[in-house]
């Protein structure tokens, strides 16, 4: 596999994690996480023959749960977690392409996908408003987009202690301090549905809908 993405400072920690040792714990982080994710994805309405991307696909836990007949783009800065993606789906009968590429500057032209899973990513992501901006341009008008992570607000009492867990955190793994709202903001987006996606509420599958081009024109009116 060629390796596209140019080195970025910001990712570089992110690249290694990811290469190396949360490869092998994964899988244990994600197992109470199946049910949960598979009721978020649910949330989208799939027709056969949709184009969906995956930003930061990981090592593939949604494509078990998106019907056939529906092709995948999943992009990734992490080899080896494509590789585990790959390997995992080697026998299903699905229109699977696996890149690695930037989420944050994504190869693909404007309105390109019916739909995006975003799962798990928005956390990870050095510049969330960044990526989402970059999934917003390349889903068409009327499509959907599915977010399922932990976008919260964190109490103001633990503020000062999460923001010193973060700042080891978001360079290495995950943020825990990011907020839907913050993420979200400016793009033309509707939120058609939320719902739990873990026992707790810590997780949660939002489910997004971008403007259409009627919308935009009559707001333009
Ligand atoms: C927490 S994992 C989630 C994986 C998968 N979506 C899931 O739900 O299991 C986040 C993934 O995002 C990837 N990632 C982080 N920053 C990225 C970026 N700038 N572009 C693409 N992928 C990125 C990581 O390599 C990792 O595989």
């Amino acid at each position: 596999m060629g390796f596209k993405v140019a080195f970025k400072l910001k990712n570089i920690l992110k690249q290694l994690s990811f290469n190396t040792f949360i490869p092998f714990f994964y899988p244990m982080m994600m197992l109470p996480l199946r049910g949960w994710r598979r009721k978020s994805i649910a949330l989208l309405s799939f027709n056969a023959g949709d184009r969906v991307i995956i930003p930061g696909v990981g090592s593939g836990y949604d494509l078990p749960h998106i019907p056939v007949g529906v092709t995948v783009d999943g992009i990734d800065i992490s080899e080896v977690m494509l590789a585990i993606a790959r390997n995992k789906n080697r026998h299903r009968k699905q229109e699977i392409t696996l890149h690695i590429m930037d989420g944050e500057n994504l190869d693909f032209p404007d309105n390109t996908f019916d739909k995006a899973i975003l799962d798990l990513f928005l956390t990870c992501v050095y510049d969330p408003v960044r990526a989402f901006s970059e999934i917003v341009r390349v889903v068409k008008p009327g499509g959907e987009i599915l977010i399922y992570d932990h976008l919260i607000s964190v109490p103001k009492w633990a503020a000062p202690f999460m923001s010193v867990i973060d700042v080891v955190m978001k360079y290495n793994f995950c943020t825990v301090i990011r907020v839907f709202d913050d993420v979200i903001k400016g793009q033309p987006v509707t939120v058609a549905r939320e719902i739990k996606g873990d026992p707790f509420g810590f997780i949660k599958g939002f489910l997004l809908r971008k403007t259409s081009w009627i919308e935009a024109h009559q707001a333009l009116r």
